[in-house]
């Protein structure tokens, strides 16, 4: 039998609404320091659902705190030693090689189901509660602490972390008011598939018989990401494009091969070529939508904390959505260890303050990358073929959020406690927590 490390019993007791990565990886945390952990998820049968999902270094950190966890994923996981990029009518510009060339642990990125249910497994195995089929309808606080509402019951624990992805019901609550996205002029066609029919074509074979590969297309507007998985054997392609509809609230449909062709008229005819391979069911539509920044990420009591999508929807592009996800829930839980039971708000306005500059420039990022792509001067990329390269930024890749808790966590609530005794109505905003951008697109 597997040993966990852990602290010692904080006493303090916590419900985690939503087991995506971020009720995940809080709840992980949280068992870490020795909170008492429930987590609540609505899904009844956990499927391997989506596709290709990244988890950077900054994420890639935490989960080497987990037992044994990145050892089993490795397998699942993609080892590319780098990207290169091709202009859209497939001609070679530039490789950009990750982190010196590469050992594994340092991107975790793989089947977004299939990294879910290992870790998921994780948790079960370290003794978490997990509870599938729980369906919160409701959130309230008091002044000692803080519940839900939970297939018509009541439960009650000093804090309440709501993680239940870009639709969450909890940031209606938290907020006050509702905060309706709106549509940002893109979508996403993502396609994941097995690569037998790649390998037996003269055109894409060298894609998926030596290992993984990882390619790029860029073009106005538009750009096209080929990735091969698991040696070779599962393939995957995104491709991010204008799309003018309007956005429902079901966001996710079926996507058509030809559309994808049409939208594609002129490009490399090896990316036509990938795109034809792809099977009808497994090629899907996402409409991509703003969303602002939200004024907070904490209730009025400050006993219940959103995190993850709930908090800040990532654009794809910004390669940080789940990564993000993963830091909040380490911040969270080593905020709680720091406060300790008798002070628990204390620690989720520190949580706040810690989390709402980083994770707003993280986001804004995804904006960045796909204007340095979409909007790029060929001209000047053929005389410096690096100005495609993603932004590897130190600030963001080389974090680890746990430590950073314990970094600053007390010049952050001194901070408060003296922000506390100027009143103030607007909220973090006005406590020189604010926004790092005006406006962030993001993706639901
Ligand atoms: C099915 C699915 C497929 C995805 N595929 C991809 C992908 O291929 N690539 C990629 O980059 N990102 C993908 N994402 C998004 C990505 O997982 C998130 O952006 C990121 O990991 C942040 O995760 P999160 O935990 O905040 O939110 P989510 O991953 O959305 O998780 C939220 C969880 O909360 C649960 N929940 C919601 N409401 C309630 C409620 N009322 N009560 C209880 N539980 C509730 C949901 O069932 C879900 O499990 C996908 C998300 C989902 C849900
Ligand atoms: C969860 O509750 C909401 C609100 O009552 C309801 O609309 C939804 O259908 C429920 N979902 C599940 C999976 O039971
Ligand atoms: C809890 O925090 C408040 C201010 O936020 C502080 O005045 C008090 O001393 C703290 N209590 C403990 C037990 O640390």
């Amino acid at each position: 039998m597997a040993t966990y490390e852990r602290l010692p019993p904080s006493g303090i007791k916590v419900i985690v609404v939503g087991a995506g990565f971020a009720g995940l990886s809080a709840a992980i945390e949280c068992d870490r320091k020795g909170h008492s952990v429930i987590l609540l998820e609505k899904v009844k049968n956990l499927k391997p659902l989506g596709d290709l999902i990244t988890f950077a270094a900054n994420a890639a950190g935490v989960f080497k705190k987990w037992e044994n966890v990145v050892e089993t994923l490795e397998p699942l996981c993609y080892k590319a030693p780098g990207i290169s990029y091709f202009d859209w009518t497939g001609r070679f510009v530039t490789t950009q090689l990750w982190d010196n060339g590469k050992k594994f642990g340092e991107i975790v990125s793989g089947h977004r189901g299939e990294i879910h249910l290992e870790i998921m497994k994780h948790a079960t195995d370290r003794g978490i509660d997990v509870r599938l089929g729980q369906n919160v309808t409701d959130y309230f606080e008091t002044e000692d602490g803080a519940g839900v509402v939970c297939n018509g019951e009541k439960m009650k624990a000093d804090a309440v972390i709501a993680a239940e992805g870009v639709k969450s019901p909890g940031r209606k609550i938290v907020l006050g008011y509702e905060d309706l996205p709106k549509p940002s002029g893109y979508a996403v066609y993502r396609a994941w598939y097995d690569s037998d029919v790649l390998a037996k074509n003269e055109m894409t074979k060298h894609l998926v018989i030596n290992g993984d590969t990882h390619n790029g297309w860029i073009g106005r507007d538009k750009h096209f990401l080929a990735t091969s998985i698991k040696n070779g054997k599962d393939f995957s392609w995104v491709l991010t494009h204008k799309d003018e509809a309007d956005i429902d609230e079901d966001w996710q449909f079926p996507g058509k091969v030809e559309d994808v062709l049409k939208d594609l008229e002129g490009w490399d005819p090896l990316v036509h070529e990938l795109v034809k391979a792809t099977p009808a069911d497994k090629l899907v539509d996402y409409k991509l939508v703003f969303r602002d920044p939200l004024p907070t990420f904490i209730s009025k009591n400050a006993r219940i904390v959103l995190i993850g999508d709930a908090a800040h929807p990532f654009l794809p592009t910004s390669i940080q959505g789940a990564a993000q996800a993963v830091e909040d829930g380490a911040t969270i839980a080593a905020c709680l260890d720091k406060s300790g039971k008798d002070n628990v708000t204390e620690g989720v306005r520190a949580y706040e303050a810690i989390r709402y500059k980083r994770v707003h420039k993280a986001q804004n990022m995804g904006v960045t990358t796909r204007e340095q792509w979409h909007k790029a001067d060929w001209d000047a990329i053929w005389k410096n073929p690096k100005s495609l390269h993603l932004k590897r930024d130190p600030w963001l890749l080389d974090f680890d959020p746990e430590n950073h808790v314990y970094e600053v966590y007390d010049e952050t609530v001194a901070k408060l406690r003296q922000d506390s005794t100027v009143p103030s109505k607007d909220g973090p905003l006005s406590k020189g927590f604010g926004p790092a951008v005006s406006e962030t697109e993001v993706a639901v």
